[in-house]
């Protein structure tokens, strides 16, 4: 268990002020200028020695992220882009940083942006986010009053500004090269890549994109040392990590905790439990929306981390760990977020634009057991001719909470359809 001394996020429920001076009581800005002097190669070493993995959904190494922008310029300025999009169903981390903690993402910002030699920032915000980049352009005005970033940033030599944009609420506008359309001012959709936005990103600029926590823990990391980051965890899965916790759980929350830590330990000992105890799950959904959900019998020792959740055929994805007891009817849960994806495909490849839509109609059917036991073989191969034959990772999302779910559940499938065709009750009782 995480204990408090390395708790990097203090403020996340926001008991204390978010402003600059209750920020610096905390430790932020406390004398980033040390950092910077101690150059560019040195931040970036040192977040590779920290492991930190991009805590936007994918787990790229971030130190090695950042190594990838020039070094020198040809004359073009570089980038850095903070993804404060958060879209994926079920996390909701990001936004209590920014409300709560915004000055940890302003100074995250300038480090990093020092580090890879960037001339500004854009915060991509999602629209909704609205009191959140109120607090964030806060805490942004007051580092430039007080000379923290801007021209001579901390007094480095180095100049830096920070911009916020605001999002219009598209799910797929969190993909990086999307975002970067739409910060452009253009339409909202990914493109192919290569080239990656290292080489070719914001008005052709230079550019790395950056989840709001890869950004916001990356002071305290360079003020602690790498070595104190990559000590919690486990290798190749190093650091804290703030989880959402949400759905059948006694309290829902946001916590940070050390990566790896087991799931059933994190449910019980900071949300409350499983609503009517642990032997009432039925599944989690472990790293948001776009995971295979976990069945109990995997839920009860699996750990929390990127490689335990990958070895079981699931993701750590954003963390957002979507709780479901046995009263929930998980055929139709699925099926909800596969009407999601269907909405929020952006349209330009075939598999995802037609394949979502395919696979939310059969699986409104599976809801109800009217279809034919051959289709859950049909439906699964759909899933694997969407996945990995799209330009984005939306195609992929929307096929991985179908194949899990019939991974664990195909038997409550199959008894829905016999249901239906012998005409008794198609829904579980509890679900009723
Ligand atoms: C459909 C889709 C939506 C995404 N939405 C988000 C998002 O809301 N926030 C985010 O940080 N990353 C999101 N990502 C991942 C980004 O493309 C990118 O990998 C991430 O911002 C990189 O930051 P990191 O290296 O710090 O994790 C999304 C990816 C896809 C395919
Ligand atoms: S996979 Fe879907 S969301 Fe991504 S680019 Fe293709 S059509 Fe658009």
């Amino acid at each position: 268990m995480l204990q408090d001394k390395d708790r990097i996020f203090t403020n996340l429920y926001g008991q204390q002020s978010w402003r600059l001076e209750a920020a610096r009581k905390r430790g932020d800005w406390d004398n980033t200028k040390a950092i910077l002097d101690k150059g560019q190669d040195w931040i970036i070493d040192e977040m590779k020695k920290s492991g930190l993995r991009g805590r936007g959904g994918a787990g790229f190494p971030t130190g090695m992220k950042w190594s990838f922008m020039p070094k020198q310029s040809d004359g073009r300025p570089s980038y850095l882009v903070v993804n404060a999009d958060e879209g994926e169903p079920g996390t909701c981390k990001d936004r209590d940083m920014m409300r709560h903690d915004p000055h940890k993402l302003v100074e995250g910002c300038l480090v990093a942006g020092f580090a890879m030699r960037a001339v500004a920032a854009y915060i991509y915000i999602r629209g909704e986010f609205f009191r959140e980049a109120e607090n964030l352009q806060g805490a942004i005005d007051e580092a430039y009053a007080a000379g923290l970033i801007g021209k001579n940033a901390c007094g480095s030599g180095f100049d830096f500004d920070v911009y916020i944009h605001r999002g219009a609420g598209a799910y797929i506008c969190g993909e990086e090269t999307a975002l970067i359309e739409s910060l452009e001012g253009k339409k909202g959709q990914p493109r192919l890549k290569p080239p990656f936005p290292a080489n070719m990103g914001v008005w052709g600029c230079p550019t790395t994109v950056n989840n709001v926590e890869s950004i916001a823990v990356a002071p305290t990391i360079l003020r602690r040392g790498g070595e104190w980051f990559a000590g919690i965890g486990r290798p190749n899965n190093t650091g804290t990590k703030v989880f959402c916790i949400s759905g059948h759980v006694n309290k829902p929350c946001n916590v940070e905790e050390e990566m790896g830590i087991p799931l059933k330990e994190l449910i019980e000992k900071h949300a409350g439990g499983v609503r009517g105890g642990w032997d009432n799950l039925l599944a989690i959904i472990p790293g948001g929306s776009s995971v295979p959900l976990l069945p109990k019998s995997i839920c009860d020792d699996v750990l929390m981390d990127f490689d335990s959740l990958r070895a079981q055929r699931s993701g750590l994805g954003t963390a957002a760990v979507i709780v479901m007891d046995k009263s929930t009817d998980v055929v139709r849960a699925i099926a909800r977020l596969s009407k999601f994806y269907k909405h929020e495909s952006c349209g330009q490849c075939t598999p995802c634009r037609e394949g979502t839509g395919w696979m939310w109609r059969v699986m409104e059917r599976l809801v109800q057991g009217r279809a034919e036991k051959r289709e859950i073989d049909m439906l699964l191969e759909v899933t694997t001719q969407v996945e990995g034959h799209t330009i984005c990772a939306l195609g992929d999302a929307a096929a991985w909470p179908i194949q899990g779910l019939i991974r664990h559940f195909r038997g409550e499938i199959e008894r829905r359809i016999d249901a239906y065709h012998t005409g008794s009750p198609v829904l579980p009782a509890a679900a009723e």
